[in-house]
């Protein structure tokens, strides 16, 4: 099975379809929310499907998807919501619902060649759109040892990221180039802090995080999707890890990710959502024991301020 999609049920209630109504999904995947989020849909209902990844675009060309009047696959950078929804003919502030089911799909992950794992040993690539931008080995060859320190502390709360840095900084000095997995593993084996799973799993996020600006393009998604919702529509976002998870919650609390309160002229705090559901919803135990991956995932949501 390319994704078995999580939080499903719970998600599709906290969109309230509506056969006619105007949806995005804006991480298509294996298309597992996609098609029962379709289903729904009749005569002028519309989902917009995005996804950057060229495997998952693949999905989108097989039944029920296919042909079907009611769909329309986007293959670009959720980050360019906006833009791209525009160039669709959606006007701006007439979207009902949008959903974002954050990271990779176990597709991804379990693609050996894609690079994403290191439970096999392959090139180090990491690129969600294997077409276009710095892979893995990329930032492993250019970045500075501060930049690098950076990248494992910041994005993976590796412990010793200055020491891992400055070991890779070391292995590039005898003019060899880190290419595989593997490579990368037997230096992280030789400078392993605590659980050796917990460390590669650090050290594999933060470069993966990196390596596809995830961060950054959340950070414009939700500028883009606040943008295109209309009066009253929600936004559902499933997040994996708390460093995405803070930047959706503050999002939701205050208009920007920073989670700075804006006041206007007069004092009144500006609140671009009603908050729909304070405490993030998180999947049951039967979930997470037919699937795994469901067991750090949050769904939050938010549904656009009338006035
Ligand atoms: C967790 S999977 C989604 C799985 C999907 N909900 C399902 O049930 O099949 C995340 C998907 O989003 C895509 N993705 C992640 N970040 C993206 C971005 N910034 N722009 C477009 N697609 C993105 C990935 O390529 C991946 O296919």
């Amino acid at each position: 099975m390319y994704h078995e999609p999580v939080l499903l049920k719970e998600s599709l209630d906290m969109l309230g379809l509506r056969p006619e109504g105007t949806y995005v999904d804006a991480t298509f995947g294996g298309g597992g929310h996609a098609r029962h989020l379709l289903a729904t849909l009749s005569g002028n209902g519309r989902l917009y499907a995005f996804d950057q990844d060229e495997d998952a675009r693949k999905n989108a060309l097989t039944p029920p998807f296919a042909g079907n009047p009611c769909f329309v696959f986007v293959p670009a950078n959720f980050r360019h919501l906006k833009r791209m929804l525009r160039s669709e003919g959606v006007a701006t502030g007439s979207v009902n619902g949008i959903l974002a089911d954050l990271g990779v799909s176990s597709y991804q992950i379990d693609t050996a060649e894609r690079g994403f794992s290191y439970r096999f040993d392959a090139p180090l690539d990491m690129r969600m759109n294997n077409r276009d931008g710095n892979t893995a080995a990329d930032v492993l060859q250019k970045y500075s040892a501060d930049e690098l320190q950076r990248v494992f502390s910041e994005l993976g709360e590796v412990r010793n990221a200055r020491t891992l840095a400055r070991a890779i900084l070391q292995f590039r000095e005898t003019g060899q180039t880190l290419r595989t997995t593997g490579e990368l593993v037997g230096l992280c084996d030789k400078n392993l802090m605590g659980e050796r799973w917990r460390y590669l799993s650090q050290v594999f996020q933060a470069l993966r995080m990196e390596v596809n600006d995830e961060l950054g393009a959340l950070a414009d998604f939700l500028k883009d999707a606040h943008e295109m919702l209309a009066p009253g529509g929600r936004l559902v976002v499933i997040t994996y890890h708390s460093l995405e998870d803070r930047l959706v919650k503050n999002f939701i609390k205050t208009g920007n990710v920073e989670g700075n309160v804006v006041q206007d002229f007069y004092g009144n705090i500006d609140k671009p959502f009603v908050l729909t559901v304070k405490k993030p919803i998180e999947a049951g135990e039967t979930e997470i024991k037919n699937n795994p991956r469901a067991r750090s995932a949050k769904l939050r949501v938010a549904e656009k301020a009338k006035t």
